[in-house]
């Protein structure tokens, strides 16, 4: 009877551990479904760069802390605006979110090299900026 409930419970432990494990192993799909780039460049030294670099790397921090996995962000330096939007899928955790961003920066940065707008679409989360305030 002993040996019995110790089976009994080791199976429920067992049980336990792979069910949490399977939930906790989201990996995220970070394949890219699309990049698009602006045509217009922006010139090496234009200020528009820091303020792209400043919302990129606010976005990466602030999306994934959002209950909603969704953030907009303006730069804070007033001589060139930049605007972004950052979103994951909700099924994800906060820290595949962020990973799943940080692919997204690079997939699009990769592609759109100075441009003055970009987007890119990963198959669990997006990213993109422009020079003008939008929503999507
Ligand atoms: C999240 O859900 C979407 C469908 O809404 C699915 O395509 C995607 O693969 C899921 N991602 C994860 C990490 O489970
Ligand atoms: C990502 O894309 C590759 C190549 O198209 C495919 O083999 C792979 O299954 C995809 N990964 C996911 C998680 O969908």
């Amino acid at each position: 009877m002993g040996v019995y409930h110790l089976k009994f419970g080791a199976a429920i432990i067992i049980m336990v551990l792979l069910y949490g494990t399977t939930m906790v192993r989201s990996i995220p799909n970070t394949n890219v479904t699309t990049v698009l780039c602006n045509s217009g460049k922006y010139t090496a030294g234009d200020p528009f760069a820091t303020s792209l670099a400043y919302v990129l790397e606010e976005l990466l921090t602030t999306t994934p802390k959002h209950k909603t996995y969704e953030s907009y962000n303006i730069s804070p330096y007033p001589n060139a605006f930049a605007y972004g939007h950052g979103s994951c899928n909700r099924n994800l955790t906060s820290s595949d979110c962020a990973a799943c961003l940080g692919a997204a920066k690079t997939a699009m940065l990769d592609s759109c090299q100075s441009r003055i707008g970009a987007r890119a679409v990963l198959h669990d989360c997006a990213i993109r900026y422009e020079q003008y305030p939008f929503t999507d």
